[in-house]
């Protein structure tokens, strides 16, 4: 959820932080704070309650503030409030121990406690405070150096982290550890970085090394050791990032928002590229990326497919497609609900996961879940290298690249592809699917992105309907079967970033209760894909339109038809149904843009949220 970056080198520290940091911004920002230790000298710390730039003036953009190793840290807060005093990076009494830390430390009461006995006074309510005194205890106690201290620390702590703290004793080192989220470490030219994620360092290095989870690391300058959790050295793997710095940026688009919704045909081409492979004139799906066999595929009894937010609705898509072109039964699992009752999965049930960070808690504790039961793991994930990618029996690795925007656009859009391809593998591996069907289904998936341009052309009617309902206060989605599941995202992108209250049902379930809330003006929006529910949802949008609702139609060209109920008509390009929500969702994700703009909101950075939901 926070962001920390760490850097040891011959430059200035305090404006690489900085740099740093603000592309780690979006993950989390109410406060932020940096240490800097030039040589010998104490480590000087800055904090600031607020956004960077609010740092950044107290330290003149890093100036003021000398030396060459150093670690930063933006804040979300879950352990008091956002304030300066809980700010990172928060030290011991005496400065022995200085350090940033993101995740939670679930026992932090009960060693906070323990360390009270011992002398230690607390000036936040923070628990990285905590972990920081505990590093400092176990070093002072055992007289031992940095490494053992932080082991011992890591056997005591439960929860997740990813921490790097400075030692007085050891000017020009850091020392790093997680467990359970997200870090790397970058080298080039004798400096060495570090971050929770790679855009932070991209512009310095893309020469990057994966921490695993449970190890620990000394910082130098240019150097990097890796250590377990029993203080052994442990050699690491030194990994080119083919994403480059400008991916990470917003490329002349307002925000980074619209430019990963203009991303969408180029990633999605690549993600259908990665796997579809002409064979003689035909297309097929090629597994060996994914690490699975056809052979595998046919053995699998049924699917669970357990994730959140919009990967989960994903997941929703794919149940409709799954079960209709593979006819294998598909359940759809938020991961919070899964990884807690006690699922009940056939020996060869496969569970899909999927995640746009591979870092999210709850479906990381998902894939283990399924994983302790004896059951096979296949994650779709954008993140190479995160710990879903890590820990999964097969990866089907999405091409979204970095995306920064916290709500989620081109990465979902890639996930959706994702699911289309391993429902055409797993129809054709059980016999559902002849090698003609094969072809036509994967030649009219290699057609989406073309049609998403077209739709992408047409944004200026959008951005004007956008407008008039800037200021409404509720508003519906409604739709049956894949049209549902591209409802609650559509929802979903609307309420994040617009604080405008929406909701998404079934069209038929509506008036089961919830048409009570319909009143003269309120937005009622049908997603209408599926020719065989078309009548049926309008039906449904009649109900609303007779007590007052302002309708609003999604389509396919050529269903003209709903300009007699709907007051306002979207259309999208014809494709086959199973891949409806792949086009009808743009129009969705341009209507939550652009109120969210005429509202004046912060698009990319929405309130109380993160990107990266690494605490459940
Ligand atoms: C919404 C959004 C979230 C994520 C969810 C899962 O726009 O981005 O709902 O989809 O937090 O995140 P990942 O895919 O990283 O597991």
């Amino acid at each position: 959820m926070c962001g920390i970056v760490g850097f040891v080198g011959k430059k200035q520290a305090a404006p690489v932080l900085l740099d740093g940091l603000s592309k780690l911004e979006y993950r989390g920002y109410d406060s932020a704070g940096l240490a800097v230790r030039n040589g010998e000298d104490e480590p000087v710390i800055v904090k600031a309650k607020g956004r960077l730039k609010d740092l950044a003036e107290k330290t003149d953009e890093g100036k003021a503030v000398f030396g060459g190793c150093g670690i930063g840290h933006t804040r979300w807060a879950t352990h008091g409030e956002p304030s300066e005093n809980n700010a990172h990076p928060h030290c011991s009494d005496d400065m022995n121990v200085v350090g940033v830390h993101n995740g939670i430390i679930e026992n932090y009461q009960e060693l906070k406690e323990k360390l009270q006995h011992h002398d230690y006074t607390f000036y936040s309510q923070t628990d990285t405070e905590v972990a920081i005194k505990l590093i400092d205890y176990y070093y002072k106690k055992y007289q031992v150096g940095p490494i053992d201290a932080i082991a011992k620390t890591m056997v005591r702590v439960r929860g997740s982290y990813a921490i790097a703290v400075m030692f007085k004793d050891y000017p020009g080192q850091i020392y790093v550890a997680r467990k359970d989220s997200p870090m790397v470490i970058g080298i080039k030219d004798g400096q060495t970085y570090m971050a929770s994620d790679v855009p932070a360092i991209l512009k310095y290095t893309n020469q990057i090394y994966y921490i695993g989870n449970l190890e620990m690391a000394r910082l130098d300058e240019g150097k990097v050791t890796f250590f377990n959790l029993d203080g052994d050295e442990v050699e690491k793997e030194l990994v080119t990032i083919d994403w480059d710095a400008e991916a990470a940026e917003k490329g002349g688009y307002e925000h980074f928002m619209m430019k990963e919704i203009h991303e969408q045909p180029k990633v999605l081409e690549d993600t259908i590229n990665s796997v579809v492979k002409k064979s003689g004139k035909s297309l097929e799906v090629d597994l060996t990326e994914i690490g699975i066999t056809e052979e595998e595929l046919k053995n699998v009894s049924d699917i669970v497919i357990a994730a959140c937010g919009s990967a989960y609705h994903t997941g929703m898509v794919d149940q409709y497609v799954i079960e209709d072109l593979a006819k294998v039964p598909v359940r759809v699992e938020l991961a919070s609900e899964f990884r807690y009752r006690k699922p009940l999965l056939n020996p060869n049930t496969l569970v899909i996961v999927v995640s746009q960070s591979g870092e999210t808690a709850d479906t990381l504790a998902a894939l283990r879940e399924a994983k302790s039961r004896g059951n096979k793991v296949l994650a779709i994930v954008n993140v190479v290298g995160s710990s879903i990618a890590r820990e999964a029996d097969y990866v089907f690795q999405t091409l979204a690249g970095p995306e920064i925007s916290v709500a989620t656009t081109k990465a979902y859009s890639c996930q959706l592809v994702a699911g289309y391809i391993l429902a055409i593998a797993l129809a054709k591996a059980k016999g559902q699917l002849d090698e003609k069907k094969e072809n036509e289904l994967l030649t009219e998936m290699r057609s989406l992105p073309a049609k998403i341009e077209k739709i992408l052309d047409e944004k200026e009617r959008l951005q004007w309907f956008a407008s008039k309902f800037s200021n409404v206060h509720d508003v519906f989605y409604i739709g049956r079967g894949i049209d549902y599941a591209i409802c609650l995202e559509g929802s979903l992108k609307l309420k994040e970033i617009s604080y405008i209250h929406s909701e998404a049902y079934a069209a038929g379930e509506l008036k089961h209760g919830t048409i009570s809330l319909i009143e003269d003006g309120t937005l009622v929006i049908g997603v209408l894909t599926q020719s065989g529910l078309f009548e049926k949802t309008v039906s449904n949008m009649v109900e609303v339109k007779s007590r007052g609702a302002y309708l609003c139609g999604v389509t396919s060209y050529g269903n003209y038809s709903l300009e007699d109920t709907a007051d306002f008509s979207i259309y999208v390009p014809k494709t086959d149904e199973h891949f409806a929500a792949s086009l009808a969702v743009i129009p969705l994700q341009l209507i939550g843009y652009y109120i969210s703009v005429s509202r004046g909101l912060d698009v990319d950075k929405p309130r109380n949220l993160a990107k990266s939901v690494t605490v459940e």
